[in-house]
């Protein structure tokens, strides 16, 4: 493959990892934010669990962990990826081992399968909190909790921000998406240079 064409796949790819690491970091942030680290959990609350924790809800806490720690560690392998990535735009080379190789297919796999999680998570999470909270608005009027899916949840230590979790669930599964379109750059990638190495292999062994 000529290697201009090369310089422009390994750019594309570059472009397209780093658009997913944003993409991550961000959900990664925005869970953060609205959970007050994990403290707080506002996902999959139910009726009961809402009238029976004033103080804000402490239930569901495994869930809001696991969503921060995928968004955490797909996070992690993106960042990786890209700055393995990032030293072969600058430096112009190809890692050629087969661990290396494997090892980049593992971070790939890793990031879209966390990814996955945080999306799904953090989408049922919220979803089942806004359909408790729209039954209590509805069933009890009052005039004094106004509450949206899409609007800030008042009456707690934190305020969290229906809208940013949406905004969370929808980068993490941008990024998902994403991560696996860098992947199977990867691939192609791998494919193509496997032509021009073959020689270099064989002359070497
Ligand atoms: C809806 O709200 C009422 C009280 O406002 C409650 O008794 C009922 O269990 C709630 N239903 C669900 C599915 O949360």
């Amino acid at each position: 493959m000529p290697s201009a064409a090369k310089q422009v796949l390994s750019l594309a790819h570059f472009v397209i990892l780093l658009l997913s690491l944003g993409a991550a970091s961000t959900s990664l942030g925005l869970i953060q934010a609205n959970t007050n680290n994990g403290m707080l959990c506002f996902f999959f609350l139910t009726y009961s669990q809402v009238i029976a924790d004033d103080a804000g809800p402490t239930f569901n806490m495994p869930t809001c962990k696991l969503s921060i720690a995928s968004a955490a560690i797909a996070t992690t392998c993106l960042a990786l990826l890209t700055a393995i990535e990032l030293i072969s735009v600058l430096y112009q080379t190809n890692i050629k081992t087969l661990v290396a190789k494997i090892l980049q297919i593992g971070f790939f796999a890793v990031s879209i399968l966390f990814l996955f999680i945080t999306t799904v998570v953090v989408a049922a999470g919220w979803s089942q909190t806004c359909a408790t909270f729209k039954n209590m608005t509805t069933t009890q009027p009052s005039t004094d909790f106004s509450f949206q899916c899409t609007g800030k949840l008042q009456a707690y230590i934190i305020e969290p921000n229906g809208a940013e979790f949406i905004a969370a669930a929808v980068c993490a599964g941008v990024g998902a998406v994403l991560t696996f379109g860098a992947l199977g750059f990867f691939i192609v990638k791998q494919m193509r240079s496997d032509d021009d190495e073959y020689g270099t292999l064989i002359s070497k062994n």
